[in-house]
């Protein structure tokens, strides 16, 4: 099946929530009306909800499931590529990188609780490139917040215009159904359960038998009401502003249900865009270096990028996958390419594509296809392939870790292979590294807590490392950008047992309080402090 659709136009998204909002509930039915399976309740465990304790369960089933980090269906005539996402906010960084190699996200929130403290980080991480958004407002058939209250949760939180395409008629045990606010119709939550022939009204005259039979007297005064303050409040969706990421397209419904899914997937594979061009940067890759476009129409050049590395936690299946995104030109199997950082060319033999649940061998991929390299510690996030030319796409920066700690090595002969596996870790994305400028020490940093469990298990089981650790006062980092060397040598000076370097030998200042940070930030006005390492 994939093959076959090898001239369709692509669309590369993710999808982002917070945890339990109903992202696994949603791929499941976005699979299901792509018509890769058959039933669902299939795909996946669900994965937000893990104690502590089950990491390693967590870290198996990211493992084995490296098939499911790319689910391709065919839809409305082009390939839908959907990249999965962890659901345990522990691995986050994971989820903010997958966000750099997609063109448009689908955001789900829970119609309950509004916007989540997850979604408004991922949220910045699609800001970056003002990634296009639609949103879902799931689980209407519960009791949920008032549909105008919950546009303005969005609006407020996220600082993104909201435009409904369709409208919920009630809620929970009231819920009818939703009013298109394109067509005028309403279509109808009881048939939910066959939403490939939903029950329709005809709502053009809202006066009508059918639509007062159907919503009956009291829930439809209330959605005339709501419909005549839609229209004055709020404005026209305009494809511009959604492909900016100023507007968002918005939908209610259950995704439980099937109930406002397909609208949903429509809108997606209609509206959002195709490979975009990326920004790449010349030799020698320095912060200032200077930078082009690479626009996938007019270039014929391969280029690609990785984006995430998946190591298999359980032994049967020892590999790990090297995820690179085609940004231009076309990728053939066994052809040579260029890995811009080794310089050096190689041949992949065995390129994997994915479906739901099955990796195939590809021959060919072009842009916005991902494809699977076997890796046996060469590669890195971040790394550019290209035919032959030397250049290194932006856009795949490390983001601030929040959580920091020392590492203990029990065994002090064992440090070269401590140093060895925290530098092969930090490159695959599983840690940062970060190494002091006044003592040398390492320490690591991570979004999440479970990511050191990850790596205390991985020293021992592949560096044959004991390490263990204590926590360390940070609670941040920022990428430092200075306008010259003068600026830098005060700075270093006046500051230097808050520098650190990390695993690229950038310049970061460690934050042991946002106080702090404030204060270093006035005294020293001409130096730039960014959250990621793309110093954006
Ligand atoms: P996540 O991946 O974002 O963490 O969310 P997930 O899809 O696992 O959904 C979280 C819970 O919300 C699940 O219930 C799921 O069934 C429920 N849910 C998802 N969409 C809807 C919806 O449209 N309506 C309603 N009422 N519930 C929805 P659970 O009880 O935690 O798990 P399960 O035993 O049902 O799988």
């Amino acid at each position: 099946m994939l093959s076959s659709m090898n001239t369709a136009p692509r669309c590369t998204f993710a999808i982002i929530s917070h945890p339990d909002a109903g992202k696994t509930t949603m791929t499941e039915k976005l699979l299901w009306f792509g018509q890769v399976i058959r039933e669902t309740g299939k795909v996946k465990a669900k994965d937000g909800n893990y104690a502590k304790s089950d990491w390693m369960e967590i870290e198996k089933e990211r493992g084995i499931s490296i098939s499911s980090s790319v689910m391709s269906f065919p839809y409305n005539e082009r390939a839908m590529h959907l990249l999965d996402t962890p659901g345990h906010k522990d691995f986050s960084e994971d989820t903010y990188r997958t966000l750099t190699a997609v063109e448009s996200v689908l955001m789900m929130i829970d119609s309950a609780k509004g916007v989540e403290a997850q979604t408004i980080k991922l949220m910045e991480v699609c800001r970056m490139r003002d990634t296009p958004i639609v949103t879902f407002m799931n689980k209407y058939d519960r009791e949920a917040m008032d549909p105008f209250a919950l546009l303005e949760n969005v609006e407020k939180i996220l600082n993104i215009q909201c435009v409904p395409m369709t409208w919920p008629i009630g809620s929970g045990v009231d819920f009818k159904g939703v009013y298109d606010l394109r067509t005028k119709q309403i279509m109808s939550f009881k048939d939910a359960k066959d939403p490939f022939n939903p029950i329709i009204i005809d709502a053009k005259d809202l006066d009508s038998k059918a639509v007062i039979d159907f919503v009956g007297p009291k829930l439809l005064e209330t959605l005339k009401e709501e419909l005549e303050l839609v229209g004055t409040l709020i404005g026209d969706f305009s494809i511009e502003e959604f492909l900016h990421g100023i507007q968002t397209p918005v939908f209610f419904g259950s995704a439980l249900n099937n109930f406002g899914v397909k609208e949903t997937l429509d809108m997606i594979s209609t509206n959002s865009p195709g490979p975009k061009p990326r920004e790449v940067k010349l030799a020698p890759f320095e912060s200032d270096s200077p930078t082009q476009m690479i626009d996938p129409q007019s270039t014929t050049e391969f280029t690609g990028f990785i984006f995430k590395i998946q190591a298999n936690m359980d032994k049967k299946h020892r590999d790990r996958v090297a995820f690179m995104r085609v940004c231009s030109g076309k990728f053939t199997r066994n052809q040579k390419i260029y890995h811009v950082r080794s310089e050096k060319e190689l041949k992949i033999p065995t390129p994997l594509m994915f479906q739901a649940q099955d990796r195939e061998i590809t021959e060919e991929a072009f842009p916005g296809d991902i494809i699977g390299l076997h890796d046996t510690g060469k590669f890195q996030i971040g790394d550019t392939f290209t035919e032959k030319s030397k250049f290194m796409f932006t856009g795949i920066p490390n983001f601030a870790p929040e959580i920091f700690n020392k590492v203990i090595l029990k065994d002090p002969m064992k440090a070269k292979q401590l140093e060895k596996g925290l530098q092969q870790l930090s490159e695959e994305g599983t840690v940062q590294l970060f190494t002091r400028h006044t003592t040398g020490e390492k320490i690591l940093g991570a979004v999440g807590a479970l990511q050191f469990e990850v790596v205390k298990y991985r020293l021992e089981d592949e560096y044959n490392v004991n390490a263990d650790y204590e926590g360390y006062s940070f609670v941040g980092v920022r990428w430092l950008k200075f306008e010259n060397e003068k600026d830098q040598d005060k700075f270093m000076a006046n500051n230097s047992s808050n520098v650190v370097y990390d695993h690229k030998k950038r310049i970061c200042f460690s934050v042991r309080s946002e106080w702090d940070l404030k204060l270093v930030m006035e005294k020293n006005p001409n130096v730039h402090f960014f959250k990621n390492s793309d110093y954006r």
